[in-house]
């Protein structure tokens, strides 16, 4: 009865030996020890114009995107085309709302459609974002970033209609705000596919 009593706590202390020199080692390996998404997602985030936006929309996917530069870029399209989606719906919504004004109705009809373009253009990337192979890299990575910067020309031509002062002041707020975050969205996408496409150059 005893023996085995001793035999079990020998084992517990083999396996607490054995965590505490694996604890040990990990720590003391840590400066070379691989990056994890998140840590990665971080320092490629810091070099878009708006790291914090990079990195609050991407850290969520971070077991998907490990650490490749690849999903990396994907995942930053893909976050791109859901909020464009999402904020046309809203503005589709906006104006067939009453009390619009006919120049505010115009400028929410054109964004629309620029959005509507910015949607299809981040559609492309993202296809050929998935379909990229080393022998024609170079050709679909310049498609990508064709479209991308096609997709940013298009937001500002949106926000752009927002100016004028003879338009609600609540709803020119809110789209403005709505698109910005798009464009940011998509500036960031494009800084990295283009760090992606550079580490094949
Ligand atoms: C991008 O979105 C597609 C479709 O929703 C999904 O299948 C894919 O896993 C996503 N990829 C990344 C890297 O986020």
């Amino acid at each position: 009865m005893e023996g085995t009593f001793s035999n079990r706590s020998f084992k517990s202390l083999l396996v607490l030996l054995a965590l505490n020199s694996y604890i040990y080692f990990s720590s003391a390996g840590r400066q070379i020890a691989p990056q994890t998404g998140t840590e990665f997602i971080k320092t490629s985030c810091s070099s878009t114009t708006y790291p914090k936006l990079c990195f609050d929309s991407l850290s969520t996917h971070a077991s998907l995107i490990q650490t490749s530069p690849q999903l990396l870029a994907y995942a930053a399209l893909n976050v791109t085309l859901s909020t464009a989606k999402s904020t046309s719906t809203m503005m589709v919504a906006l104006s067939n709302s009453q009390g619009l004004k006919p120049r505010e109705m115009e400028a929410m009809q054109d964004c629309v459609e620029e959005l509507s373009d910015t949607i299809d253009e981040l559609r492309n990337s993202i296809r050929e974002m998935g379909h990229i192979k080393g022998s024609n890299f170079g050709l679909m990575i310049n498609d990508i970033q064709t479209w991308v910067s096609a997709a940013l020309t298009d937001e500002s031509t949106c926000s752009d209609g927002f100016q004028g002062n003879n338009l609600n002041g609540n709803v020119k707020a809110a789209v403005r705000t709505k698109i910005v975050t798009i464009a940011h969205l998509t500036s960031n996408a494009l800084a990295l596919v283009n760090n992606y496409a550079s580490l094949h150059g």
